[in-house]
């Protein structure tokens, strides 16, 4: 997507702490809107990556848009906060993962960075969250940077959260369906205006809100999607036992225009680095503020995701013959989803790893993140062709949604495995197309599936 045409506005000095996924995108757009932007972030590999106009991990875009902003002279980046210190406005986009030994999320890698930020802000400033953290983190965030800032209370706090899909990182920074802005001061709600000119003047709606509703909405838009994906593979389970067809049926809800098609496939579920976390985050927070009960409904929404990666791997186990040892299985997909290289949480690695585990030989094949699939789970073959990689397979299994995956031709691929059976972990063959071509083909929740057992 080209940047938003440039009119009379401000040019803002920012910095972006944190240029991972998040980070480097904004970094990036807020340079396209014409701004002068630092990136700063702890990982010097990263920034080195970052410097040279290449970004750490695929995203459709955004390596022309380093590299624009870094010729034109308004995009650079550093490991060294310093670089930070003659910024007005901060945004704060590091990682806010799971807590290794909870539920809950881990703030750490965010209050290291406004502890390494809050010296350098002498005069008045507006520090922005942007990570996706737990309610009352705002405020915490606020009382820190004030305590420790020369500036004190001059420094000011907002909340910005970020709804930017990977794969679609660039189109949704610069034309996102909303920006919320969490402020407590009118000021702060003119700056974020002023940052983001260009996008409001293309027709982007804009909430201005409190710091606490703020943070929820991205928390709270997570749930909402996460349950949607969840219900449906609830669906499927139920249509199983009913002998329905959950493809039929959530085709079907999705043409109402009360429920929409979005987030409603059923398969092997969702995964990455936000909604699975997200949605874990949300109910400890929940739990602390004294709102557990109703927010129980979450774990539900999470056994059902995780109980999808498990009824997979009874299925290929099942479709196997009753045990994957010796197996030759091939995973088309190691991304958590299609369009990104992104494997944290993937449902697709995490179940080809669990057939290794039953003695399965896996063979991984993925258009874009078979480098970080490598890197998570060194024990599984990896093939950077899908048809090779499909080579004398017992079982092919789709499992990310990639359109490569989609586009291949069940006849031909006949010629390469060792016996035409495929599961389609995400609903996205051609069901009567691979038939035809002789395939016994198996979804959980497709009528004519072979559930396990
Ligand atoms: N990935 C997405 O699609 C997405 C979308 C919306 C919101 N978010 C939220 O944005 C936040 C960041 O997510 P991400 O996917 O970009 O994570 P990420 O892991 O890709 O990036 C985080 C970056 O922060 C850096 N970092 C850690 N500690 C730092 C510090 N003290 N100072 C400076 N940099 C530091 C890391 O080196 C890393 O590069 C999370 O809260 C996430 O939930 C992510």
């Amino acid at each position: 997507m080209n940047p938003p045409e440039r009119g009379t506005e401000l040019t803002v000095r920012i910095s972006v702490l944190g240029t991972g996924y998040l980070g480097a995108t904004h970094a990036a757009c807020l340079a396209a809107c014409g701004h002068q932007v630092v990136g700063i972030d702890t990982n010097p590999a990263h920034v080195k990556r970052l410097a040279t106009g290449r970004a750490p991990f695929q995203e459709p875009g955004l390596d022309r848009l380093l590299a624009q902003g870094l010729r034109a002279g308004n995009l650079s980046f550093s490991t060294d906060y310093d670089a930070a210190a003659a910024a007005e406005v901060h945004f704060v986009c590091v990682g806010t993962p799971q807590a290794e030994a909870s539920e809950a999320a881990d703030l750490s890698a965010l209050w290291a960075a406004l502890e390494s930020l809050a010296p350098l802000l002498v005069g008045p400033s507006l520090v922005v969250g942007k990570s996706t953290v737990p309610v009352g983190t705002a405020a915490r965030a606020r009382h820190l940077i004030r305590r420790i800032a020369p500036g004190g209370d001059s420094v000011e706090l907002a909340w910005n959260p970020e709804f930017l899909r990977e794969g679609h990182a660039i189109e949704d920074s610069l034309r996102p369906d909303r920006l919320v802005f969490g402020v407590e001061s009118n000021e702060a709600d003119l700056t974020l205006r002023e940052v983001y000119a260009p996008v409001i003047a293309a027709g982007v709606a804009t909430v201005r809100t409190d710091l606490a509703t703020a943070e929820l909405a991205k928390a709270a838009a997570n749930v909402m999607l996460a349950a949607r994906v969840s219900l449906a593979n609830l669906f499927a389970e139920v249509c199983e036992a009913a002998d329905a067809d959950v493809g039929d049926l959530t085709m079907i809800l999705g043409y109402d225009a009360r429920i929409g098609s979005a987030f409603l496939t059923p398969g092997i579920g969702y995964g990455g680095g936000c909604l699975p976390k997200d949605t874990r985050a949300f109910l400890a927070r929940a739990q602390e503020l004294g709102a557990g009960e109703p927010a129980k409904i979450l774990r539900e929404i999470d056994a059902i995701n995780l109980r999808q990666r498990a009824r997979t791997v009874d299925l290929a186990v099942s479709v196997l013959g009753g045990s994957a040892a010796g197996a030759n299985v091939t995973a088309l997909g190691a991304a958590f989803k299609a369009g990104s290289d992104d494997v944290r949480d993937s449902p697709a690695l995490d179940i080809a790893s669990r057939l290794h585990s039953l003695g399965a030989r896996v063979r991984v094949s993925d258009p874009a993140a078979l480098r970080n699939a490598r890197r998570a789970k060194p024990e599984l073959l990896y093939d950077d062709d899908a048809i090779s990689a499909c080579s004398g397979a017992d079982l092919v299994m789709v499992l990310t949604d990639w359109a490569d995956f989609q586009s291949i031709d069940p006849v031909a691929l006949l010629d390469v495995v060792a016996a035409p059976r495929a599961i389609d972990g995400r609903l996205c063959l051609d069901p009567d197309k691979w038939r035809a071509a002789g395939w016994e083909l198996h979804a959980l929740g497709r009528r004519s599936a072979a559930g396990p057992g």
